[in-house]
């Protein structure tokens, strides 16, 4: 594994970042079979497709912390959120991708200030994370289409 002169609070912040994924994905498969009513079918694909998007993002956290910054990727989880009905389901996981985009970007911050100490890996980095933002914005766009309301500001 590869050492680099990047801060220990840029790791962690990713660690961060790769447990809120590990739970966005379990969170999102168990919501999935909660659902029923009408719509249930196009709820569920939706939820399971959004798990996937989720178990990516851990796949690319877990590189730019190990293989690109020569730390060791977290096997933990953040704490899920419990919800019954479609409406929580939705609302539940909408406050969690508003949280994620948040995380991020603070995360892009902080990456941009470390840039002279990653001369190689500062590009790649820059647009996995860029990517993984990306995602959770279309997330954030269909999980408030489901719940019927407008686009983001
Ligand atoms: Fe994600
Ligand atoms: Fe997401």
């Amino acid at each position: 594994m590869k050492t680099t002169k990047v801060s220990k609070q840029l790791i962690d912040m990713l660690n961060r970042a790769l447990e809120s994924e590990h739970q966005a994905n379990m969170q999102y498969l168990s919501h999935a079979e909660l659902v029923d009513g009408e719509n249930a079918e196009a709820v569920i694909a939706r939820l399971k497709e959004i798990a996937s998007d989720e178990a990516e993002h851990a796949t690319k956290f877990r590189e730019m912390i190990g293989a690109y910054l020569g730390g060791t990727p977290s096997m933990k989880a953040a704490p899920a959120k419990a919800a019954k009905t479609v409406k929580e389901i939705l609302t539940a996981n909408l406050a969690d991708e508003r949280e994620a985009v948040e995380l991020y970007g603070e995360i892009m911050e902080l990456l941009r200030k470390e840039r002279d100490n990653l001369p190689y890996a500062y590009m790649k980095l820059e647009h996995l994370l860029r990517h993984v933002i990306m995602d959770e914005m279309e997330h954030i766009t269909e999980l408030k289409n489901l719940l019927g309301e407008g686009p983001e500001d």
